[in-house]
């Protein structure tokens, strides 16, 4: 039976233009995603914009525009993102559309009916730009524990009993060791949750920006439980016999950043409980991304738009670099150099030019016609990367060990070569021996090009076109000996695929 796999980001403000972080949680989710389609999986893959708050209304006002015409605006931005960066997502949900007000609405009276919300009032500090409620106790020289300012709000406001929540938020957690992920995270969220719950204000009153609480128009629903919701709402929720709903919910992995775990691993699950509906199966929070060693800021001016450095690097490199540079789940720091370094000695020096010598050689001594050969000669791919470890690394979302193997792969790859001289075999007029070597490189660089797709999906294309594999060919089950080039194919000539990077001189 072929396994659904529902896999989110988290939606994005539409106060701000994308920027490096934000597409690296999309690529992030993207490989998962295209990893889950080529073994098979049933995948859905939402991303989208988080519209509504006081954040955008309070930054719409700045700008002169209505929170409508910002949201348009900038949710226009994101999506442009998705295409930009090569995203396969199968939806994008904007959280001012009708199903989603719906969906949220309906969340809500499924809270209230089991009891969990109660009318009061809030007094205490908020932070516009974190859209978060902070204790006095937890403010560092007045401001959020983020640096971000907060202000004081007194309002009429309904509340949820998350406190009542605690014990059994614990004992999920106790039960599913990858609830969240990576462990350190998983620690804190635990010893926050351990250290006590007070019950969470979830509605506004003093803006109007929101959705409008059901059965309290002068009420907006707090803008996380808002846009939490959107997880649901584009399954079909409240329809708990939509097709989508019924095949992809729970959730099996909502990827978030760090600074946003607490609301997806201690807010959620406790709503979707209060509902009474099941919990994702994972949370990971992966870490911030730093410019040459600054915090990405406006006012410091340094957020690098993700369509400059495709433009100047390429969409793969630029997909490769921003998940090959730190291990997921910590902070990295974006430096151009490496940058330059990555592409250069990974992509142009090594799989580039380990694909370029054996095409070309194919091309040029054996008339673009592959070589008789069989895997079972071939010598390299031993201590390569298989299907069960390269799965093993994706579920535990462990793209650097991942891709580590791919490039160590394509070193043994191109060591084989040297070692091998093809080029010497020929002058030695040993023209089937070179003819076995060219083959089980290629074969080797049809499994490098096919464990790369998830990651670069166009280089991957361009050099199983090259191999002549078939459309239908290209997938993990594709991997096995019974799917190896089948000798005397004719070749197309070979393209270059990753060109070296030469920083320009003016
Ligand atoms: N709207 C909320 C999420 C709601 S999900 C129900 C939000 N939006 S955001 O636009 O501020 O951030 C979206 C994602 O981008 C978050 O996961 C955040 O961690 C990520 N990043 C924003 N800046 C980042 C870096 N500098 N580095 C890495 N990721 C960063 O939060």
């Amino acid at each position: 039976m072929t396994k659904n796999y529902y896999i989110t980001t988290p939606i994005y403000y539409v106060n701000d233009r994308p920027h490096i972080g934000h597409a690296y949680t999309s690529v992030a989710c993207d490989v998962l995603a295209r990893f889950k389609r080529l073994s098979g999986c049933n995948v859905k893959f939402l991303t989208g914009t988080d519209e509504h708050g006081q954040k955008i209304e309070k930054s719409a006002v700045l700008a002169g525009m209505t929170p409508q015409a910002m949201a348009d605006a900038n949710s226009g931005h994101f999506h442009d993102l998705t295409k930009l960066m090569n995203i396969s997502n199968d939806d994008f949900i904007r959280t001012t559309e009708p199903r989603h007000i719906a969906s949220a609405q309906a969340l809500w009276k499924k809270m209230e009916q089991g009891g969990h919300i109660y009318l009061d009032s809030y007094k205490g500090w908020y932070s516009v730009r974190d859209e978060a409620y902070y204790q006095e106790s937890e403010l560092v020289d007045g401001k959020a524990p983020t640096g971000a300012e907060v202000e004081w709000v007194e309002e009429p406001s309904y509340f949820f009993k998350l406190s009542a929540f605690q014990d059994k938020l614990l004992a999920h957690y106790a039960a599913n060791p990858s609830f969240i992920g990576p462990e350190s995270r998983r620690n804190e969220v635990i010893s926050f949750v351990k250290g006590g719950l007070k019950d969470l204000s979830i509605s506004r009153t003093t803006f109007s920006w929101g959705i409008p609480v059901p059965g309290a128009p002068k009420h907006v629903m707090y803008v996380w439980l808002d846009a939490l919701a959107n997880y649901l709402s584009a399954l079909g929720y409240p329809d708990e016999n939509a097709s989508d709903f019924k095949a992809f919910w729970p959730a099996d992995l909502h990827m978030v950043g760090k600074d946003i775990l607490r609301f997806h691993a201690v807010y959620w699950p406790a709503f979707l409980m209060a509902a009474g509906l099941p919990l994702p199966k994972r949370i990971f929070a992966h870490g911030w991304w730093t410019i040459e060693g600054e915090k990405i800021s406006k006012s410091l001016g340094n957020a690098i738009a993700p369509a400059d450095l495709v433009t100047e690097f390429g969409l793969d490199q630029t997909r490769w670099f921003l998940l090959r540079e730190v291990p997921f789940g910590s902070d990295g720091n974006f430096s151009r150099e490496r940058m330059v370094q990555v592409i250069n000695s990974e992509l142009a020096n090594n799989i580039g030019n380990l694909v370029q010598r054996t095409l070309s050689m194919i091309n040029k001594n054996c008339n673009g016609i592959l070589p008789n050969g069989s895997v079972k000669d071939s010598p390299v791919g031993i201590t390569g990367i298989n299907f069960e470890e390269a799965q093993l690394f994706i579920e535990n979302n462990e793209f650097d060990k991942y891709t580590n193997r791919v490039i160590k792969y394509a070193s043994e790859a191109n060591e084989y070569i040297d070692k091998q001289a093809p080029w010497a075999l020929k002058k030695l007029g040993k023209l089937e021996e070179m003819g076995k070597v060219l083959y089980s490189l290629a074969e080797s660089i049809r499994k490098i090009a096919i464990f790369i797709h998830p990651f670069m999906p166009e280089s991957s294309s361009k050099i199983l076109d090259q191999l002549a594999v078939p459309f239908d060919q290209r997938s993990f089950h594709h991997l096995s000996e019974t799917f190896s080039l089948i000798p005397g194919t004719v070749l197309p000539p070979p393209q270059p695929v990753f060109p070296r990077f030469i920083e320009k001189t003016t």
